[in-house]
């Protein structure tokens, strides 16, 4: 289980229906820092840097939800993750989406469609009064219209996007049974400047019951960044493959970036117990040992000079480094060649080859939807959605 579910544990749930309050600690911290910035500019250096501190790994939810579907999901993901939670209002209120067969949600998300960069083509919505700085992490959940991303929630990515750059993002769609790719193409259209945690989660009309418990099997997939993580990536080529890695924040992690930052580090590894690829990197880092239970994609530091590349469990008291970004098992086992020998690994600050991006599952493409949201087989006469199209009979 990764950190985020380790260390957040509750959350604080803003009032729905509201223009966007947020409310508690960071509304403490905020009045603290003006009444700070008022004494002494020594003071004010201080708290915008403690602020800064705080704010990584911090969690903010974002949502949209005509229905009551999305705020459905919401509900579960408060109960796993401790995040503030925003919900993203129309302006105008009390309009029927799915009128006339579904008209004004065909004619705003046309409007976008047709000038995107165009702020007046958004729908508007309520103010939204969310320092989007506070947080590290976002997860946005959001209803799908006609395989797209819900016009409302278009409108806050289109006015927030610049300032979501560099944040750590993940994505959740609700859609009756439309796959999701259109809303993933969205987003990314949206938040060019994001860093995707992971996969999207579809949750649909099939599933949605159990969204719990995709939620709980989703979470651990996203490299939400938590307090302990370090922002500085480390790049590992084997085989003349590149991964990202997510180092943790102690002193071993702080002389290994020290060292690469003189250079690279390359060196041979070979495969110990089936459960890791292990290499003397031919320096000594400090040790900060616990006992730890590994699991695939975790970075341990053995004896002060050894990497081990984990791809399977083990137990001992060894010190964390930090773990590979968005890998399975299997992927982490081909990669490391495991069982295959001695490979030639690198360590490295920088990188140009790694490639990360938001991938979605395949789409539905053999159901017809009724324009209630039902499914349908084809009907012979009138108004029905195939494979993500408005069909007229
Ligand atoms: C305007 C509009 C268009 C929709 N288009 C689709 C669609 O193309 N495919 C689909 O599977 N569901 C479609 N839906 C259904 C929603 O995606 C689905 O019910 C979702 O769970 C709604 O989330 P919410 O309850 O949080 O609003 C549409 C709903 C609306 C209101």
């Amino acid at each position: 289980m990764r950190q985020i579910m380790m260390l957040l544990t509750s959350s604080k749930l803003l009032p729905f229906g509201q223009s966007s309050k947020l409310i508690g600690s960071h509304l403490i911290a905020t009045l603290a820092a003006m009444l700070l910035t008022c004494c002494s500019s020594d003071s004010e250096v201080k708290a915008e840097t403690s602020q800064t501190t705080a704010n990584i790994g911090k969690t903010l939810i974002v949502y949209y939800s005509y229905t009551g579907n999305c705020r459905e999901i919401v509900s579960s993901l408060t109960a796993q993750v401790e995040a503030d939670v925003l919900e993203i209002q129309p302006a105008e209120k009390g309009l029927k989406y799915e009128a006339n067969n579904y008209a004004l949600g065909t004619q705003l998300l046309n409007a976008i469609k047709a000038n995107p960069n165009d702020a007046s083509s958004y729908p508007a919505i309520d103010p939204v009064n969310v320092s989007l700085s506070d947080y590290q992490n976002i997860i946005i959940v959001t209803p799908l219209w006609w395989s797209q991303m819900a016009a409302i929630m278009q409108t806050f990515l289109f006015n927030n996007g610049a300032q979501m750059a560099g944040k750590h993002v993940g994505l959740i769609v609700s859609s009756h049974s439309s796959g999701i790719s259109g809303v993933v193409a969205d987003a990314q259209r949206l938040l060019p400047s994001v860093t995707w945690a992971g996969d999207a989660l579809w949750i649909n009309a099939s599933n949605h019951s159990n969204r719990a418990s995709l939620i709980e099997n989703w979470l651990p997939t996203q490299n939400f960044q938590t307090s302990n993580d370090m922002t500085q990536k480390l790049y590992i080529t084997i085989g003349g493959v590149t991964k990202t890695a997510t180092l943790v924040s102690n002193s071993s992690t702080e002389a290994l970036v020290a060292q690469l930052q003189q250079g690279d580090i390359t060196y041979e590894a070979h495969d110990y117990g089936n459960f890791e690829k292990v290499g003397d990197m031919g320096h000594s880092f400090p040790q900060n040992n616990e006992q730890i239970t590994t699991e695939p994609g975790d970075l341990i530091l053995y004896q002060g000079s050894n990497l081990c590349i984990y791809y399977d469990t083990n137990s001992w008291n060894f010190t964390r480094i930090g773990r590979l970004d968005y890998m399975t098992q299997a992927d982490i086992k081909q990669w490391v060649n495991a069982g295959g020998g001695n490979v030639t690994v690198t360590l490295s600050l920088n990188n140009t080859t790694a490639v990360h991006r938001v991938t979605t599952k395949a789409a539905t493409s053999d159901k017809f939807i009724s324009l209630n949201g039902t499914h349908t087989k084809m009907p012979s006469k009138g108004v029905y959605i195939d494979n993500c199209k408005k069909i007229i009979k």
